[in-house]
């Protein structure tokens, strides 16, 4: 997290240049029916990152957006002061609300509670996301939960929660962040990867399901772009993944020291991309009109790009084929 690793000025100098930044993404998309209601949106993990960015992108697009993190009196208090500062100056509807994806009941009691005050929720971005490196050889059972419940449980089940509501509406939007690694592997963050193989798995399926209901999935697949996301997964790896290889496979640490450098040399690497990239993306994609929208959106680098969009298209070949075989390709959607 950021305000763990920066100083409290570093932090508070970033959050004002992503605030004054961001301010140019605002002018995104198509204007609104005059009269409307403004649009109901729920986002993920927003105490960096890309769900900064996307919090305030949406807020400033006009959405009532509820902007999600954990631990607000805490490590993220503020990230949670900056975004109700920005609100508050720019007079923006922009909820700060306590939510770890991994607590069911505290999504339960989320979900109710805008329900509650707005009686819709139009879209949700789960964008929430944790990075564990290590091989796959050492990985312990306790260390899979942790990956699964923040990248694929966690998510799928806010999904279950605020899909009787969109059906109920008629439309909906559910925009999953999921990775390049989310189709093609690289090793050492295999397990990141299958979490991310694992979402898109289980948005496509939902999205088949649910289409002919009005709600629409849609995938982002970033490339390296500059956010937290290096730094979380180094507190991961100190917080969570060696003191339990440590405990459950003493054996292995050694190994994992070694494979770790080699990791730490590629990702410093990192081109420097601006998240904010990603946020008005996620903002293009909700102003889509719905019969134009795709289910995977690549994002980042030529290279990253181009090789995943060959991808995504045998993936939607053999998909629509597979259930043209299996009865049932009046459900298939790009
Ligand atoms: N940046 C990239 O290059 C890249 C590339 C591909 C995909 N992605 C994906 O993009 C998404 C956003 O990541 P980012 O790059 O913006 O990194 P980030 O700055 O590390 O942001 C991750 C966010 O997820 C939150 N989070 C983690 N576990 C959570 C939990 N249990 N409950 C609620 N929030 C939780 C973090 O909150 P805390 O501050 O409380 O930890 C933080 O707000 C992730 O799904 C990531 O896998 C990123």
């Amino acid at each position: 997290m950021t305000n763990n690793i920066m100083g409290r000025r570093e932090f508070i100098q970033t959050t004002a240049k992503v605030i004054a930044a961001t301010t140019l993404a605002s002018s995104i998309g198509p204007p609104r029916a005059l009269g409307a209601p403004a649009p109901v949106i729920l986002i993920t993990g927003t105490s960096s990152g890309f769900g900064f960015r996307m919090a305030l992108t949406f807020a400033r697009a006009g959405y009532k957006t509820y902007a999600s993190m954990r631990n607000i009196a805490a490590e993220n208090q503020e990230s949670a002061q900056s975004l109700r500062e920005a609100a508050r100056h720019e007079g923006l509807f922009l909820e700060v609300i306590e939510l770890d994806v991994t607590a069911t009941e505290q999504a339960k009691g989320v979900v109710d509670e805008i329900m509650r005050r707005e009686g819709r929720i139009d879209i949700l971005i789960n964008n929430a996301g944790a990075f564990v490196f290590t091989p796959i050889e050492i990985v312990p059972r306790d260390l899979w939960d942790f990956q699964m419940r923040t990248n694929v449980y966690g998510p799928m089940e806010l999904v279950g929660l605020v899909m009787p509501h969109m059906r109920a509406q008629r439309v909906g939007l559910i925009i999953q962040v999921s990775s390049r690694v989310g189709s093609f592997v690289i090793p050492g963050i295999s397990l990141y990867a299958t979490s991310k193989f694992a979402l898109e798995a289980a948005s496509e399926a939902a999205h088949y399901e649910a289409t002919h209901q009005g709600i629409d999935f849609a995938i982002i697949q970033p490339g390296a772009f500059n956010t937290e996301v290096n730094r979380n997964a180094r507190k991961i790896f100190a917080a969570i993944t060696m003191p339990l290889i440590l405990k459950e496979r003493p054996a292995g640490e050694s190994h994992y020291r070694n494979f770790l450098q080699t990791l730490d040399g590629n990702f410093s690497g990192q081109p420097p991309r601006d998240p904010q990239e990603v946020a008005n993306l996620a903002l293009r994609i909700a102003e889509t009109p719905r019969s134009e929208r795709v289910l995977r959106y690549p994002v980042g680098d030529a290279w990253e790009i181009d090789p995943l969009r060959n991808r995504n298209q045998q993936i939607a070949n053999f998909q629509r084929q597979a259930m043209q075989d299996a009865g049932f390709s009046h459900l298939y959607r790009p």
